[in-house]
């Protein structure tokens, strides 16, 4: 089988474990060049991985490395003009979310992707490769809770992450773009509807750096869907027991909960102290094996010359909810969500 040749563009928190897995643990695929604006990150991460090419200037990359598809997990106001340059250079295009910052990126992402139909294009909302994800949809598709129609979803970091997000908060486009994004994706695929109103709220309640560049440090919203469904969302910077992403869907007949307590093992420590259960902390570690399958499943679409699920318009979807959340947060109103 002759390998696919994947570049990465972005080698910190989230590329460098990119690189690692689609390295080691994606069989059919060589991680043929890395690319970083920062040197050090480039050099680090050739030596470690033993990679063949390394650039600190993309279009150099896409021009020069012999690739048949890039992985974009570069800062997030950059994703756009990564994909559009990848796209014309004849690549596949596998991109971190979120898609672009504003929907005109977004748009003009999802004009060159879909001019380009062979070439394929897949964005990286990794819950739905999720096994307690996928096991949940299977049985909401089958009908085990009825019909669904509420979503509540948690999505917090641990606090000790705080500083560092307040760095990446100037160009990550918000709370609800970089954080509750995921949330949005998850209860659209869940329900199989799209938002049609959104009213968000939120705050800096422990870090008033957020508020520096706009931000907040902690925020709910209130929305509604077009077949009337229900989500209540809320994401946050400052949970002190680790990495908490929760799920329930609410159906006419049942309910489905993925990770209330979200454990690391099945163990429980009993001790004078107390009854304790080890958490998990970050979102590598939560998210690995879907990180994993979504690669797997990249490299399987290239190989198959099909379309993966997730599309360049879920992506343009899941901003538009997330704009429409943070400005009902800044208009302290309800927002009806429009899509052209
Ligand atoms: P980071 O700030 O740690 O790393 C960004 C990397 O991109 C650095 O290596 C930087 O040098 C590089 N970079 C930035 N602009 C560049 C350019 N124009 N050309 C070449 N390299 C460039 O950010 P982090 O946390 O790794 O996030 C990266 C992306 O991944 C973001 O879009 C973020 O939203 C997404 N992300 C997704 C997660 C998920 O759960 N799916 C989790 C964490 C991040």
């Amino acid at each position: 089988m002759t390998p696919i040749r994947l570049g990465i563009v972005g080698l910190g928190r989230l590329g460098m474990e990119h690189a690692r897995t689609l390295r080691f643990g994606v069989p059919g695929v060589r991680l043929a060049a890395v690319c970083s604006t920062v040197r050090d990150e480039v050099t680090r991460a050739r030596s470690e991985l033993d990679v063949p090419a390394g650039y600190v200037e993309y279009e150099r990359m896409i021009a020069e490395a012999e690739l048949d598809g890039v992985v974009i997990a570069s800062s997030s106001a950059a994703h756009t003009d990564q994909i559009v340059g990848a796209i014309e250079a004849g690549l596949h295009v596998f991109c971190e979310k979120p898609l672009g910052t504003t929907i005109e990126q977004c748009r003009r992402a999802e004009a060159v992707v879909t001019a380009h139909p062979e070439q394929r294009f897949m964005l990286g909302f990794m819950r739905r490769y999720d096994s307690s994800y996928r096991y949940a949809v299977q049985r909401i598709r089958s009908g085990a809770i009825g019909e669904p129609f509420l979503v509540r979803a948690y999505g917090l970091d641990p606090d000790r992450f705080a500083a560092g997000a307040i760095r990446f908060a100037a160009t990550s486009g918000g709370i609800f773009l970089d954080m509750m994004i995921h949330d949005i994706d998850l209860a659209r695929w869940l329900l199989r509807s799209e938002v049609r109103m959104v009213h968000a709220i939120g705050g800096n309640f422990k870090h008033q750096a957020f508020g520096e560049v706009g931000d907040v440090d902690n925020a709910t919203a209130l929305m509604q869907f077009d077949d009337n469904a229900m989500g209540l969302f809320y994401v946050g910077r400052t949970a002190a027991h680790g990495y908490h992403v929760e799920t329930e869907i609410v159906g006419t007949e049942g309910a489905i909960r993925i990770d209330g307590v979200p454990r690391s093992t099945r163990a429980v420590v009993y001790t004078g102290a107390g009854v304790g259960e080890p958490i998990v902390q970050s979102f590598p570690e939560r998210f690995a094996e879907a990180f994993r399958n979504e690669f797997l499943e990249f490299a399987a679409c290239i190989r198959e010359a099909r379309s993966p699920e997730v599309t360049v318009h879920d992506g343009v979807r899941a901003t538009t909810v997330a704009h429409a959340a943070t400005e009902s947060l800044r208009a302290r109103t309800a927002i009806d969500v429009r899509y052209r």
